[in-house]
């Protein structure tokens, strides 16, 4: 009589355990498809498998239409005022080095700078000029330059395999005549 008590005991006991398992096992198994799916979409959405930038346009405060971007790179506003935009992607700044930003000294000049996919660092060797680049978020930054000559742009933001190809050149010529 005992044993079979004891047998009882043990099979519930052994049912119990292995709704338990079978229930971690269930968890464990959601809790890996929820992070390949997490995983799938980071490198979909944010490494620029697909780039979604269009909606950085709809916002009527960006001070810079996706057009801006696909043109020339530079755009004159002024007497002596021009904006320069410029957007990373990897592994590349458009406008790069190709087509060189031509500015003349003592203007003022107006950066907008953004990113196509990740986050990438919009750096102009000996200037101040130093901001991220970031997808979905146009930035600027002005800046004159004093002196003629060539500057680069660089990428001072790790951002893969082909992150020290990330280069613009600018040339700043003589004063425009005022
Ligand atoms: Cu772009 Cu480093």
């Amino acid at each position: 009589m005992s044993s079979t008590t004891t047998d009882a005991f043990e099979h519930r006991f052994h049912q119990a355990a292995q709704r338990h398992e079978r229930a971690w096992v269930f968890i464990s198994v959601v809790m890996i498809a929820v992070l390949f799916i997490a995983a799938v979409y980071l490198v979909v959405h944010d490494y620029g498998v697909v780039a979604k930038t269009a909606h950085i346009y709809a916002d009527p405060n960006t001070p810079a239409t996706l057009a801006d971007f696909q043109g020339s790179g530079v755009k004159q506003t002024g007497p002596n005022s021009y904006n320069v935009y410029e957007m990373g992607r990897i592994w590349s700044w458009t406008p790069g080095t190709g087509t060189p930003l031509t500015l003349p000294a003592g203007a003022h000049v107006t950066f907008y700078v953004t990113s196509g996919d990740v986050l990438h660092g919009f750096e102009i060797q000996g200037t101040s000029i130093n901001l991220t680049a970031i997808p979905g978020v146009v930035g600027h930054v002005s800046y004159t330059f004093d002196k003629p000559g060539t500057y680069y742009i660089i990428c001072n933001e790790y951002c893969g395999a082909g992150h020290q190809a990330m280069i613009g050149k600018i040339v700043i010529t003589g004063r425009a005549q005022a």
